[in-house]
């Protein structure tokens, strides 16, 4: 059994990593997180994931526990122990170990810093592109900082529950105001009926998904119309489309929201195409080959030759 966690300087087997009880994550869940998709043990978007990772700890002012270059030679090292075809990384900082008291400790304590890799099943994630995945709506019962990835995950864990209770993927979370916020664990987009994306505006209600960034310059380049607003019941009613979107899920659709199914209930051609757009982008990431569904369709030979013909 290959050891492929690590924790605070040592790697071990994951069963038996421990903390200390005393760690500010385990008592007040103050820490942070990510987690990063590796194809072939090579990290997808890392530099994405570290800039995000360094605004959280900013965000809750936890020093770096080390340098970036440690911290990417570490996941390296777990995920070349893991030889496996695809895996995820979850790296986590906590504020440190110290004696129980809500405040910051003083003097600051070391961060302590522990990760793990684990094989991600690739026929689970292309099976649910292939098919959709159903959602549930939920009250967003969530704090007010949701931009920071903070370990702080109960409301999330009770969302995911109900969804899974109710034999749908994902739930997607409403605000106040009756508007979608996000996912669970992912982002979540609509095709409005002019074939526009739409998906909710970064702020304070939403994490700043590495995902959701990736699509929408993707969609741009596409020539794809980006809308970044709030939507609600109304905009899924007209939908053409739906999908989320995650480190986890790549670019997923979303066939049906709640009781209502999206159009005819198969996945749409803007997601589809948004699929073999991200596809391409994570193989050119990790130096992969892209899943041979998602492949862009070779000229036929037959018109190469006939094109090579009249140009001479
Ligand atoms: N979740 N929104 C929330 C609330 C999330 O927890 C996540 C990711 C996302 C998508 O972010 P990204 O594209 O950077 O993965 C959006 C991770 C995968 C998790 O907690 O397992």
């Amino acid at each position: 059994m290959p050891r492929l966690a690590y924790v605070d300087g040592r790697y071990c087997r994951t069963a038996e990593a421990v903390v200390p009880m005393e760690d500010r994550a385990f008592l007040f869940a103050d820490g942070v997180y990510e987690v990063v998709l590796a194809l072939a043990g090579r990290p997808v978007d890392e530099e994405a994931h570290l800039d995000r990772l360094g605004r959280s700890l900013m965000a809750l002012e936890i020093p770096w526990p080390t340098s970036r270059t440690v911290l990417r030679q570490i996941m390296r090292r777990l995920l070349h122990r893991a030889r496996s075809r695809a895996a995820t990384c979850y790296l986590q900082i906590s504020r440190g170990a110290a004696a129980r008291d809500h405040k910051f400790p003083r003097p600051t304590p070391r961060p302590s810093l522990a990760m793990m890799v684990r094989p991600f099943s690739l026929t689970g994630l292309l099976a649910r592109q292939r098919t959709g995945v159903r959602v549930v709506l939920v009250d967003d019962e969530r704090w007010k900082r949701c931009d920071v990835k903070s370990v702080s995950l109960l409301a999330n864990v009770l969302a995911k529950e109900q969804a899974a209770r109710a034999d749908a993927f994902e739930a997607w979370m409403v605000d106040d105001a009756g508007m979608v916020t996000e996912g669970a664990s992912s982002t979540a987009f609509l095709v409005d009926a002019t074939g526009a994306l739409v998906t909710r505006p970064l702020s304070a209600a939403i994490l700043p998904s590495i995902t959701r960034a990736v699509v929408l310059a993707l969609a741009r380049s596409h020539g794809i119309p980006v809308h970044e607003r709030p939507f609600g019941l109304q905009d899924i009613a007209q939908a053409r489309e739906a999908f989320l979107c995650s480190t986890t899920s790549a670019v997923t659709p979303v066939t049906a929201v709640g009781e209502r199914t999206i159009a005819d209930g198969r996945p749409g051609p803007v997601t589809r195409r948004l699929i073999a757009a991200h596809w391409a982008h994570m193989a050119r990431e990790t130096d992969t080959p892209i899943p041979a569904e998602w492949r862009p369709i070779p000229p036929d030979s037959s018109d190469t030759a006939r094109t090579a013909h009249s140009a001479s």
